[in-house]
């Protein structure tokens, strides 16, 4: 099979559900997994039969090329609840699109979008139990693409695996987030594979990250591999800084994630007749406008955190905190996109799309 439209998606059934086993008011980001999954092989130059299965472990020959070489590429989605029961997705064509860019800047095949929606769409009919209604709870979506063919020449692999797995969640961040803005490692250089939802993209992160959790930071702001002068994107969000009353992010690059919440909350936010600038930020402009009084909020914004407002942030030794204010653009932000998600507001935007 490759492009034709797929009128049955081959289903195996779990024969006994884990639901009742979890505990949704307490769910930890990403550990709880629901009971089916979806997967598509490729080989000999096309995606096969598509396959709904139990959750269950996968094998591969050692030598995949995966483990080698980090041919890896994911998303990040969400299906949220709403009163009457209906299922919905925020913009999820940005993160076929997106799957599909970060898969071909690391020589993977794309996939086919019709495959994409009817998996997405008949995996979450089959799990529309483990998406609990109510603000703040969703099903996250993972699909993700390896290479699977086995040998370790570095080369690009010939076969691959689609999946789509899903997560019952609740908030990403705990408690309050603190951030360091990068001064020595960074995260992308220009040329690079930043704007990829790249696997290595993340682990790269991984030791920094721990560097600044034992600071007592919980990410990293990266800033520009050339000069640490410019802010560019946190580990796991892209970052809004709020000075005065205008809202300043920076353009995405080649280094950056062209995140499907940060373009929300720059069209949010311009609906909201809020003042947005999206221009090169320096760290200088932030450490001034944190000294005078100006820098009013800095948030973060993904699909797994949503929209985090940050505490504080340190930079080269000095720490600085953030004024805890009424009425942030955070909140006011946050509240218009999850009304649009939860299907509680008008979607004049069109984002929302029903299961
Ligand atoms: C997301 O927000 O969906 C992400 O992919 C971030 C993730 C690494 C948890």
């Amino acid at each position: 099979m490759s492009k034709e439209t797929i009128t049955n998606i081959k289903i195996e059934k779990a024969s006994t559900s884990k639901i009742n086993e979890v505990d949704f008011s307490n769910l930890a980001f990403g550990n709880v997994f629901t009971d089916h999954m979806f997967v598509c092989d490729y080989e000999n130059g096309a995606w096969q039969e598509p396959q709904i299965t139990p959750y269950q472990k996968i094998s591969l020959d050692p030598s995949a090329r995966v483990f080698h070489y980090g041919q890896a590429v994911f998303e990040g989605m969400k299906a949220y609840k709403d009163e009457q029961d209906d299922i919905w997705l925020f913009r999820p064509k940005e993160n076929f699109e997106r799957i599909n860019k970060s898969a071909a800047r690391l020589a993977m095949p794309e996939f086919p979008e019709d495959f994409f929606f009817e998996g997405l769409n008949t995996l979450l009919k089959l799990e529309k139990d483990w998406i609990k209604k109510g603000f703040g709870n969703s099903l996250y979506i993972r699909p993700f693409v390896i290479a699977t063919e086995s040998g370790v020449s570095a080369s690009p692999a010939n076969k691959y695996k689609f999946m789509i797995i899903c997560s019952p969640a609740q908030s990403y961040y705990g408690g309050e987030v603190r951030v360091k803005i990068a001064d020595h490692y960074s995260r992308a250089a220009s040329g690079g594979f930043g704007f990829a939802k790249a696997a290595g993209n993340y682990a790269g992160q991984f030791y920094p990250t721990s560097i600044a959790n034992k600071e007592g930071f919980q990410q990293i702001i990266w800033t520009d591999a050339n000069t640490h002068e410019y802010l560019e994107e946190a580990g796991t969000m892209n970052i809004f800084f709020r000075i005065g009353d205008k809202l300043i992010t920076c353009p995405i690059s080649d280094r950056i994630l062209d995140g499907v919440t940060r373009k929300s909350v720059i069209a949010m936010a311009k609906d909201l007749d809020i003042d947005v600038d999206i221009r090169p930020i320096k760290v200088t402009e932030v450490i001034e406008a944190a000294n005078n009084g100006s820098l009013k909020e800095i948030f973060g914004s993904g699909t797994a955190a949503v929209i985090n407002p940050i505490a504080g942030f340190g930079f080269k030794g000095d720490t600085w905190e953030l004024p805890k204010i009424e009425n942030s653009f955070a909140s006011k932000i946050k509240q218009a996109i999850m009304d649009i998600q939860y299907n509680i507001s008008e979607d004049k935007f069109g984002w929302r799309v029903k299961v």
